[in-house]
């Protein structure tokens, strides 16, 4: 899959480059792009943002350098666009997985300051995404939450092992406690059944724990999925 961002801070992007998601881009599973939307201001200072028409505190990105940007790297409109924001619809297990199996490339919009003119929205966006309830200085970050979501779900990112526990959660459960070695640390020991080596009573084991700390912790998530 290709997924390209536009953004004003390419470089906070490169902490993409470390661990499962950097594996996966050197491993070509994942090409993966951040777009300067600075390189497309006609302004001479190279300005990407200016005031609210009607007045109000801080700035909106202007128009321009953003529908330019996306002119450049989708010219045909093939692919996705998809706008991070907090009045978008809610990034979730399921959302992951369905941007994972999209045809089309992806790209990321981050807006900055208060925000991009809406009329780029009405222009070049599809979707619009929030990683929840609060309101971030920019969408880089959301956009690399959305990254590292979504990536987890392409073929061959993560290892079959991880990839089996992804399916724990779809099925509404919170993941069951983990312990390696030692067996015993600060007095603690890791639970018998673990070191038993029987593993139907281990799956069972976690089975119980799983459905425990779910209904403790996340009882809204539980449903009547078994
Ligand atoms: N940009 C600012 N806040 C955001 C949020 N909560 N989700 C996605 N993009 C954002």
């Amino acid at each position: 899959m290709k997924i390209k961002v536009l953004t004003l801070f390419p470089e906070m992007f490169d902490c993409l480059k470390s661990s499962v998601i950097g594996r996966a881009i050197d491993g070509g599973k994942l090409q993966f792009e951040a777009v300067d939307i600075r390189a497309y201001s006609k302004d001479r200072h190279h300005k990407c943002d200016d005031y609210p028409f009607g007045g109000g505190a801080g700035m909106v990105m202007m128009p321009q350098p953003i529908f330019d940007a996306f002119q450049a790297v989708d010219p045909e409109r093939k692919s996705r666009r998809i706008y991070m924001s907090p009045k978008g619809r809610r990034l979730s297990d399921s959302v992951a997985r369905e941007l994972a199996s999209e045809n089309r490339d992806l790209i990321l919009l981050c807006g900055h300051y208060e925000g991009v003119d809406q009329r780029v929205i009405e222009l070049c966006i599809d979707d619009e995404l929030s990683i929840g309830d609060y309101v971030l200085t920019g969408g880089e970050l959301a956009a690399m939450v959305t990254v590292d979501a979504l990536a987890r779900f392409l073929p061959g990112v993560l290892g079959c092992e991880q990839s089996s526990r992804d399916e724990s959660f779809a099925s509404n459960r919170l993941e069951y406690p983990q312990y390696t070695r030692p067996a015993e640390f600060m007095g603690i020991k890791v639970p018998d059944v673990l070191l038993s080596g029987h593993h139907a009573n281990v799956d069972k084991w976690r089975r119980e724990q799983a459905d425990t700390i779910t209904s403790l912790l996340r009882p809204d998530i539980m449903e009547d999925k078994k």
